[in-house]
């Protein structure tokens, strides 16, 4: 989740870098730190400091420079201060390195170096990369090859960024974090995710993964780590920079909010032709899909919510036996996969560790893999066997929105289809389902034209010190989502549970202090959830109610509510009922005056474990 990002080429005034660096703040971050040559020197000049990079660019000096890199680093080993910062150093201060991920191994490299009289200066398992690559290049000379030694020691997950301050280059390294190569006509641009490089240029190389590259001023090599020369495309960064900005909204959450209904109306138009659902890339023959029995979903997060509201509609229209775990869980446990198995590993970045390695764990036991991802390019979608884009565009928000009811829609979608492919369900029921499905978007619109009751009931409950989030069937995700959605932005605790289980322990969390959220449109579990309502109202506790426009019974008990268009088939309604549990999260948060789109702690991608 740290952001890495590297420069050389034409000399360029020193707030290229930083400015570029700034692209990936939304990553979230502790500290921050820059090295960079400046022009006709060898001299390295190495700035760095906790905190964030407005206050780096006061230290700063207005240099011209031709090589440079820079990091925003969200701890893992070692405390947020200065020393900690990237770039670290050799001892020699020859080699400066910037790093994104976990060497897994350092402990036992920094005890082989130690011995050897390399010097430490800071608690993190970066540091150990520039001294191991200061002590083969004495042993091997050349330092490609020492490098070549080093990657093949470190075991973890590492993309670095490297600059020696002898030679015109600079050295990358890929290994299960991300990296990019920008190719601008005045240079090379290096960074941790395409935000950062698609406002310098649209011409972009994504390294894959265990590859090594050396980039000078006018040309670039890429090896894998068994020193073969690989020659990867000059791909087409499809991000316009507009998209990356936040346009007339004060966050990219209540942006990425509003863009859901345009994003489920690209994704219908993409993946049916209204009679019928089609994957023309996806890679599982109509025959696999009949005989499918099971199915695994790994996720993390949000992801995992929206897995879980899969799990729902695979079971209902498919009838196959669906296994949802968090991948954190997942990949540790001795799950039962079969050869014929499908996995559905579910991420919006594609790069979460614990999910990439769930797949791993299902690939090594023979299982066909599929991933639903929003990021081209990504890890996971090189690693699986196919896998359906949710086409959301970058969600720059750490809180997920857009991502998640793109990956509910996406597996809806897959739902039908595999439902259709085992014969349960007819042409007529398709149409039928893709009617309603078609209808989502215009439902969502409405309920965004009508957020102004929800600023002020999110101002009213903004004094609530604990939520519990209530929702039953496929709205127990729902609760789970809306409980995430409001802890993560505003730092107030918030549980999701399903109502049924109220009595089993969560009803005694309840009083005239607590707030409810309690998601009861008109479906199958509706009455159900009226004497949930009238349980907590018995106990004072302050209700908001998510219901259906129209409800009659509800309506009467509670004290706050929000409508949601009336659909013919609720299982559709966790793609409605989305849009009021993000924004009121977000109008408590804002409410709050809390940093809603870096939210303490969090990172956008999670590239460790
Ligand atoms: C959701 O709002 C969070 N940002 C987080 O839970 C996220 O969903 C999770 O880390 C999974 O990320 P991924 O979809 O990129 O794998």
């Amino acid at each position: 989740m740290c952001g890495i990002v590297g420069y050389i080429g034409e000399s360029k005034p020193i707030s290229f870098l930083v400015e570029t660096l700034e692209r990936l703040e939304y990553r979230g971050y502790d500290s921050c730190g820059v090295a960079y040559r400046p022009k006709n020197s060898l001299r390295i000049i190495l700035k760095k400091r906790r905190g964030k990079i407005e206050g780096l660019k006061k230290e700063l000096l207005s240099h011209q420079f031709d090589i440079g890199i820079a990091h925003t680093r969200w701890a893992t080993h070692g405390i947020p201060n200065r020393i900690n910062a990237h770039p670290h150093f050799d001892c020699q201060r020859h080699i400066f390195v910037v790093h994104n991920g976990i060497v897994e191994n350092y402990k036992e490299l920094k005890k082989f170096l130690l011995k050897r009289g390399h010097k430490f200066r800071s608690q993190t398992d970066t540091e150990i990369i520039p001294h191991l690559w200061e002590e083969y290049i004495k042993r091997r000379k050349n330092p490609l090859e020492a490098l070549f030694e080093v990657v093949n020691l470190l075991e973890g997950s590492f993309a670095i960024v490297a600059l020696v301050s002898s030679l015109d280059k600079i050295f990358v390294v890929r290994k299960d974090s991300p990296l990019s190569l920008g190719v601008l006509k005045e240079g090379f641009l290096v960074a941790s995710d395409i935000p950062a490089i698609s406002f310098s240029t649209k011409r972009v190389v994504n390294l894959a993964d265990r590859q090594v590259g050396v980039i000078s001023k006018s040309s670039w090599e890429v090896y894998d780590f068994h020193r073969r020369r690989r020659y990867p495309k000059v791909g087409k960064v499809e991000i316009s920079s507009q998209e990356v900005e936040k346009g007339k909204f004060a966050h990219f959450m209540l942006k990425e909010i509003f863009e859901q209904p345009q994003i489920l109306k690209s994704l219908y138009s993409l993946y049916t032709n209204r009679e019928e659902v089609k994957f023309k890339e996806l890679n599982l023959s109509k025959k696999y899909l009949r005989t499918l029995q099971r199915i695994f979903i790994f996720a993390c997060g949000t992801a995992f919510h929206a897995g879980f509201v899969g799990k729902y509609l695979l079971e209902k229209y498919a009838r196959v036996s669906v296994e949802i775990d968090v991948s954190s869980e997942a990949r540790y446990r001795s799950l039962p996969i079969r050869k014929e198995d499908l996995v559905i590993a579910i991420s919006q970045s594609g790069e979460t560790a614990d999910t990439l390695a769930s797949v791993r764990e299902a690939k090594s036991r023979g299982a066909k893999l599929l991933g639903i991802c929003n990021v081209l390019g990504s890890t996971l979608t090189r690693e699986v066997d196919t896998f359906i884009p949710t086409f959301a565009g970058p969600e720059i928000g750490v809180a997920s929105t857009k991502a998640y009811t793109a990956q509910v829609f996406v597996l809806f979608l897959f739902t039908i289809y595999l439902a259709k492919a085992k014969g349960f369900l007819t042409s007529l029921q398709e149409r039928e389902i893709l009617k309603e499905l078609r209808d989502v978007s215009r439902y969502q619109e409405k309920i965004l034209k009508e957020l102004d009751s929800l600023r002020r009931i999110a101002k009213k409950f903004s004094k609530f010190g604990c939520f519990l989030f209530l929702g039953r069937g496929i709205n127990y995700p729902s609760a789970l989502e809306g409980a995430l959605k409001l802890k993560e932005i505003s730092y107030i605790p918030a549980e999701g549970y399903p109502a049924g289980e109220m009595k089993h322990g969560p009803i005694a969390l309840i009083d005239e202090y607590r707030a409810v959220v309690c998601i009861a449109p008109q479906d199958s579990l509706y009455e159900k959830m009226v004497s949930n309502i009238c349980e907590i109202k018995a106990r004072k506790g302050k209700i908001l109610a998510i219901l259906t426009r129209g409800d009659k019974e509800i309506v009467s008990l509670v004290e706050e509510k929000v409508f949601v268009p009336k659909l013919n088939n609720q299982d559709l309604s966790p793609l409605l009922v989305a849009i009021p549990l993000q924004s009121f999260a977000y109008f408590v948060a804002k409410n709050l005056g809390c940093e809603i789109d870096q939210p303490r702690n969090l990172a956008k991608s999670v590239t460790v474990e």
